[in-house]
């Protein structure tokens, strides 16, 4: 998921390297015959899309569909910092995805445990409970909520 986050940033960074590219193309044929048009398009485009991925992520946020979340496991939204697990069809519960023995993101979601790779501390899925030290205590609870197959944050 962060592959799409990378690919993202560079999409827009290419997107407005063109945005000025295009800008330039425009001044100079605006000093032709044609008016540029491309321009305010181009402008009320970008603001609007970097407000959409923001790295702010706040109540009401979408972090995916419900159905993409396994049961008896989880899916970590690395971009929100959030772990969201479904330790029993139809119960979802959402965790910190941030470890509380050095604040590592936590890696992995499997066999119905949430793990940390840095040194290996395990969480469970159902209520964040240290499985295995040396993390000192349970993740952090995320609210959420599902409406309408997604899954948002509180
Ligand atoms: S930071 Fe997660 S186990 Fe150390």
């Amino acid at each position: 998921m962060s592959d799409v986050t990378t690919s993202g940033a560079t999409s827009r960074r290419v997107l407005l390297a063109s945005a000025g590219a295009v800008g330039a193309g425009a001044l100079l044929a605006a000093c032709g015959s044609e008016a540029p048009a491309t321009t305010p398009t181009d402008g009320a485009t970008s603001p609007g899309a970097a407000g959409a991925t923001g790295a702010a992520a706040g109540a009401g946020t979408v972090l995916g569909k419900a159905a993409d979340i396994p049961v008896g496991g989880g899916v970590i939204f690395k971009e929100q910092g959030v772990v969201v697990t479904q330790p029993t069809a139809g119960q979802f519960v959402g965790f910190s995805a941030i470890c509380t023995h050095q604040a590592c993101p936590v890696s992995q979601v499997e066999a119905g445990k949430i793990k940390c790779q840095c040194h290996f501390s395990e969480f469970s899925i159902t209520d964040g409970s240290v499985l295995q030290p040396p993390a000192p205590r349970a993740l952090d609870k995320k609210e959420i909520k599902v409406e309408d197959g997604e899954i948002k944050l509180a």
